[in-house]
């Protein structure tokens, strides 16, 4: 009787398989008897083939595991989600690879790296959005691939980033300077602001999303940072001091306000440029701020925000006075860095924000953020900002001035300070 033991290739390995070729065999000789038999030449030499054949099979088993397990963490690493620029506090540039509330970094000496080989400007800006990658083996990072030449090698730091809750905000008010005040902030190396105004207090659709949502909208940063967020309508919502609260007892905030008069026209001339690109009808200035028979319209909104001392009431009603600093918002525009030392001081950072991060742009009439690497690139606020202002009549101007009078000299001596209005 013939056995044959051959194995089709695609059969599992480790069961004998009966060929059914002799039928008439197979019935009369039960598949179990060889195992009795003692074993011939060929068996044995069949044997022999089924161990080398096993063994084959499992080494080529394993190799195709490992194989697929270096694909994942191959293409798990390759495909970085995104990928910005940081500037460390000494200077050194870092692409920073975003795992969503966390991050890892990769730092350079902030000289040699940069997209289609150009250099990086120092403020860390221009480079790294569209970076698509990062060098597999954490050495090379650059637009063509882990493999580019165009960059310079970097060095892994270990610190941790990550997004963390503002120890810090900018309450308000509106048109009085925030946008400024926080993006000149922003060029301390020991703040991170928030990109946008992100209204978590303020709009219950927000609220309601809790504060993790709240912190994914927050940058990245290093344990000793000071994030900061800023959204002006909080200084004018009831509910939004106790919320604050709420998430941290300690925070410290920040109120930024211009003359008040001076504001009604900015918060007027915004929403008439509004109207007018929507091609809305709109009132003159004088029609808008004042009532019919002649008085200080206190129903128009901008009228509202400018009573500084009512909207403070409630906020000193929750947090203690010290922990509010106001920030002079018409100094801002002549002498920035005056303020933005007393926000240092305020945050108890070194004043690190001089006169050479400023340049005087004539055409604006307002301070702009010197590129340090290009001297005749300022970064400047908006075309928005220091809109032109609708012409006042005086009488207009001396009701209005009549008008706050008053309650600017509540809200001096609730502050404890005096402004020129
Ligand atoms: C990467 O950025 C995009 C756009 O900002 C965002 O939608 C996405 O969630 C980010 N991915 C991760 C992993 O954070
Ligand atoms: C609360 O704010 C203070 C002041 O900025 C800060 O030192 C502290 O770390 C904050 N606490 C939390 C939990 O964020
Ligand atoms: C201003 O700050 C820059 C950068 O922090 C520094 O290099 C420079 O020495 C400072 N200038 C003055 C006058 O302090
Ligand atoms: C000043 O601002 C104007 C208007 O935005 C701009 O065109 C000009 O380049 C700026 N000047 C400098 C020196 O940056």
């Amino acid at each position: 009787m013939i056995i044959d033991f051959k194995l089709p290739p695609e059969k599992p390995i480790g069961k004998a398989t009966i060929p059914h070729h002799n039928h008439h065999d197979h019935q009369q000789q039960p598949a179990f008897i060889p195992c009795f038999r003692w074993p011939t030449r060929g068996t044995l030499l069949v044997s022999v083939t089924l161990a080398g054949c096993l063994l084959l099979a499992t080494i080529l088993l394993l190799l195709s595991v490992a194989t697929s397990a270096l694909h994942t963490l191959h293409t798990s690493l390759l495909q970085v989600p995104n990928i910005t620029t940081f500037l460390h506090p000494d200077n050194n540039f870092l692409l920073l690879v975003d795992d969503g509330l966390n991050g890892r970094m990769v730092e350079f000496d902030g000289r040699s790296v940069g997209l289609d080989g150009q250099n990086i400007a120092l403020d860390g800006r221009t480079v790294g959005r569209d970076g698509r990658t990062v060098g597999l083996d954490g050495l090379t990072v650059g637009p063509d691939g882990p493999d580019s030449q165009s960059v310079g090698r970097p060095r892994w730091t270990t610190e941790r980033l990550a997004r963390r809750l503002p120890q810090c905000i900018i309450i308000g008010a509106r048109k009085s300077g925030t946008r400024a005040l926080i993006e000149f902030l922003n060029l301390h190396p020991r703040i991170r602001k928030a990109s946008d105004e992100i209204h978590f207090f303020d709009e219950e659709q927000n609220f309601q999303r809790g504060l993790d949502w709240y912190r994914r909208k927050m940058p990245f940063s290093y344990a000793d940072q000071i994030t900061i967020e800023k959204s002006p309508a909080y200084f004018i919502t009831r509910y939004v001091p106790e919320r604050i609260r709420a998430m941290n007892a300690t925070i410290r905030l920040v109120i930024v306000v211009k003359d008040p008069v001076t504001r009604v026209i900015s918060d007027y001339a915004q929403t008439l440029a509004n109207r007018i690109k929507k091609g809305k009808h709109y009132l003159s200035f004088e029609d808008t701020v004042l009532t019919p028979d002649g008085a200080v319209d206190v129903s128009y909104k901008p009228i509202r925000v400018s009573l500084y001392h009512r909207h403070l009431e409630y906020w000193l009603r929750v947090f203690p006075r010290d922990q509010l600093l106001i920030v002079d918002g018409d100094r801002l525009v002549t002498d920035p860095v005056l303020e933005l030392e007393r926000v240092e001081t305020f945050l108890g950072l070194e004043h690190r924000i001089n006169a050479s991060h400023f340049h005087f742009n004539a055409t604006k009439g307002f301070f702009c953020i010197r590129d340090a690497q290009n001297d005749r690139v300022d970064r400047c606020l908006s075309k928005t900002k220091g809109r032109a202002h609708p012409d006042v009549p005086s009488d207009v101007m001396a009701k209005l001035r009549d008008f706050f009078r008053p309650h600017n000299e509540r809200f001096f001596r609730e502050i404890g300070r005096r402004f020129d209005w």
